[in-house]
């Protein structure tokens, strides 16, 4: 029992410090420049779970949770686009019990949540090829679709058995099928052509890559949006991270030079 106490004090003694170190790094944070777009690849769910002795379940269902935080808190900061890494194409490999549970997990989140994302004007907008999913997420998809059509605030970029080769491939067979009907040349083909025929047409290309878990791959997700993002790691596992995490993030990438492949303000030119 008095472990217990001791265990509850440490949580909140723990909580509070955290508030007060979030309140710190909010005043740090240049409200002028934050990213239009940020992308995140949600992982290290399995690992956080095992680490506790828990099935693998357990992590995405925490995983939700922090989902729920960061969204809130992209919207707060005003935030256009956020894009989260849900369910790879290549992550029907996983087991089926796993690929069900993460499923379930969707529509239980959508269902949840879909009232607070419409208060708060978030715009539900899933990515890849949705048409591949089970019955039950694209008839959810498609409510939280509808319900949020009309939101104007954060745009929440859903990506589910999304592949970043597969969209690439999806935009050319599509740009070539125009070429075909005579709507476009070969000449009229270039970057934003492209960028036009991707999912994320319209959008910004992310500024901003985080990573948690410590892996330092791209992992198939937004290869051509993500061609001058900054990428931010931390070894922090997804159910751990929260938004102290993403504005340390934010702050670390506002003390970034981007270049964009030229050269600094300052650089001497010969
Ligand atoms: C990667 O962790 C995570 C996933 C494959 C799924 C991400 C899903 C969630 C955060 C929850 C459900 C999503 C929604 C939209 C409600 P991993 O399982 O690969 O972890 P590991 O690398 O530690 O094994």
């Amino acid at each position: 029992m008095i472990r217990r106490i001791a265990r509850l004090w440490r949580q909140k003694e723990t909580k509070e410090q955290d508030m007060a170190d979030l309140e710190t790094l909010l005043q740090k944070l240049d409200r002028t420049r934050i990213p239009k777009h940020i992308a995140i690849i949600m992982d290290g769910n399995g690992r956080w779970a095992n680490s506790r002795g828990l099935p693998r379940y357990f992590g995405h269902k925490a995983g939700v949770e922090s989902l729920r935080d960061i969204v809130r808190a992209c919207s707060e900061l005003k935030i256009n686009v956020l894009t989260v890494y849900a369910f790879s194409t290549e992550n029907w490999k996983r087991p089926q019990e796993e690929i069900s549970i993460l499923m379930d997990l969707l529509v239980e989140y959508l269902h949840k949540e879909i009232d607070e994302l419409c208060d708060e004007g978030v715009r539900v907008n899933p990515i890849g090829k949705l048409e591949e999913l089970p019955e039950s997420a694209i008839k959810a998809l498609k409510m939280a679709v509808e319900r949020s059509r009309e939101n104007e605030g954060l745009i929440l970029n859903l990506a589910l058995n999304y592949g970043g080769r597969a969209e690439i491939i999806e935009a050319v067979r599509a740009i070539v099928a125009k070429v075909k009907a005579g709507d476009l040349s070969v000449e009229q083909i270039d970057s934003n052509i492209i960028s036009e025929h991707l999912y994320t047409s319209g959008q910004p290309d992310p500024d901003l890559l985080i990573r948690p878990s410590g892996d330092f791959r791209i992992s198939n997700f937004l290869l051509w949006q993500l061609a001058y993002t900054e990428f931010w790691y931390t070894p922090v596992m997804w159910p751990d991270f929260r938004r102290i995490h993403l504005v340390n993030a934010i702050i670390d990438y506002q003390g970034r030079d981007r270049r964009f492949g030229g050269l600094k303000k300052n650089d001497k030119t010969t």
